[in-house]
């Protein structure tokens, strides 16, 4: 049995945490997965997290009992106005239906496969994505019959968007496409169109029936602020466009282990959106019968409740602006100690968890071979990997590369 199944390379990010940890090189850095470190390079338990757990420990009330099957109401009505605005009219006139999913990657999957059995394909299923993206995109869509397609939008030339190339994508598409957005703090890139570049980008998917399938994994990090980043989602709802929105704690409350997320589903009419709630939960119960319970209760305590709400919002702000002191310094290092050939002004000009740096494929692999800095192989890093003790160790083995 099995002698015919293939062996599968391992995951391109998660094993790259695994041969960091296995390394014993003492000045060893892992820039490979998108997860907030502090500045002695240790996973961060939010202190709102930590309060809310000490809160639900007391709890009395607290059972095991299974959830409903589209999980915590609390929660999905609080994610809800999260990304869609506390004043949607989405929500208002319940057009928005919503799931909590096993975190951004089931929000994906199941977003994926809703649409696989029900969106009004123009031909075979295809979704647009961006070229780059996450790479997990590609299995998720693959997993239910969807084929990813890439859109132009990381220009190589300017290591910034590829505006014109993005625009002629999404004409060129037949009408009725699915195109794949990330809403914020674009993966792997830090790459995001400015807000009139959005607006233009929904002007053409509402000139050619597109339907948008936002990611947003990153709320919160890409500005420091939890509105400004939902701004793309929201003026699209405004728009009237129809989409779709993957929701994740894992990064924003740093819930990595939780498996927090939730999809938000709006709809034209509250009738419409009723029939795809009853769908949604049909799919559900077949993958998953009931969401967990422990990371939505923390969240909904988090969302629900304005003290703590607000507390959030510092963390977050802690995380973002921790991440953008590193962006400068390392900037500084290249730019005015090391003279660093080539331009290095997207390190300050990318937001987010991320920066791509622009090197080259073999480029990375020397970092990684030579240097034991762990990076993705496409010059991907996460900018939580760098520190007050470590971004000089990076800055100098960057340059050493560079030089070749
Ligand atoms: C990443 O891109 O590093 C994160 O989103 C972690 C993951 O699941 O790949």
């Amino acid at each position: 049995l099995w002698q015919n199944v293939p062996l599968a390379p391992p995951d391109s990010i998660f094993q790259l945490t695994a041969a960091y940890k296995a390394d014993t090189f003492k000045d060893k850095v892992n820039l490979g997965v998108g997860a907030y470190r502090d500045n002695d390079n240790k996973p961060w338990v939010l202190p709102v997290v930590k309060r809310a757990t000490a809160i639900l420990l007391n709890d009395e009330t607290l059972d095991h009992e299974y959830l409903p099957i589209l999980g915590l109401p609390e929660y999905t009505a609080a994610a809800a106005k999260l990304i869609l605005g506390a004043d949607s009219a989405a929500i208002q006139e319940a057009r928005a239906v919503s799931a909590q999913t096993i975190s951004g990657t089931g929000a994906n999957h199941l977003g994926a496969l809703f649409l696989s059995r029900f969106y009004n394909w123009n031909g075979p299923p295809k979704v647009y994505i961006s070229n780059p993206t996450w790479a997990n995109h590609f299995a998720i869509f693959r997993n239910v019959g969807i084929e990813p397609v890439e859109y132009a939008y990381y220009d190589p030339k300017t290591i910034g968007l590829d505006f014109t190339g993005f625009i002629a994508a999404l004409e060129a598409a037949p009408e009725r496409s699915v195109f794949l957005l990330h809403a914020c703090a674009h993966n792997p890139t830090g790459v995001d169109p400015t807000e009139e570049q959005w607006k233009a980008i929904a002007q053409v998917i509402g000139a050619k029936k597109h339907y948008t399938f936002f990611d947003c994994a990153y709320q919160g990090f890409a500005s420091g602020d939890l509105d400004k980043d939902a701004w793309a989602v929201r003026y699209f709802v405004d728009q009237g466009l129809p989409l779709l929105v993957c929701q994740s704690f894992a990064k924003n409350a740093g819930l990595y282990g939780e498996r927090v997320g939730a999809l938000h589903v709006v709809s034209t009419n509250s009738e419409t959106a009723n029939r795809v709630k009853s769908q949604l939960s049909v799919l559900q119960r077949s993958e998953i019968s009931n969401p967990p319970s422990h990371g939505a209760r923390l969240v909904s305590l988090i969302l629900n409740n304005a003290e703590l709400f607000e507390e959030w919002r510092r963390d977050i702000r802690t995380m973002a602006e921790r991440i953008i002191q590193m962006r400068h310094e390392l900037y500084r290092l290249l730019t005015q100690e090391l003279h660093t050939p080539g331009n290095w002004d997207h390190i300050i000009n990318q937001i987010g968890m991320f920066s791509f740096t622009g090197i080259k494929p073999s480029q990375s692999q020397a970092l990684v071979e030579v240097a034991h800095v762990y990076l993705t192989a496409n010059g991907r890093i996460s900018m939580a990997g760098l520190n007050t003790h470590n971004v000089e160790y990076f800055a100098r083995q960057l340059d050493a590369v560079v030089r070749g």
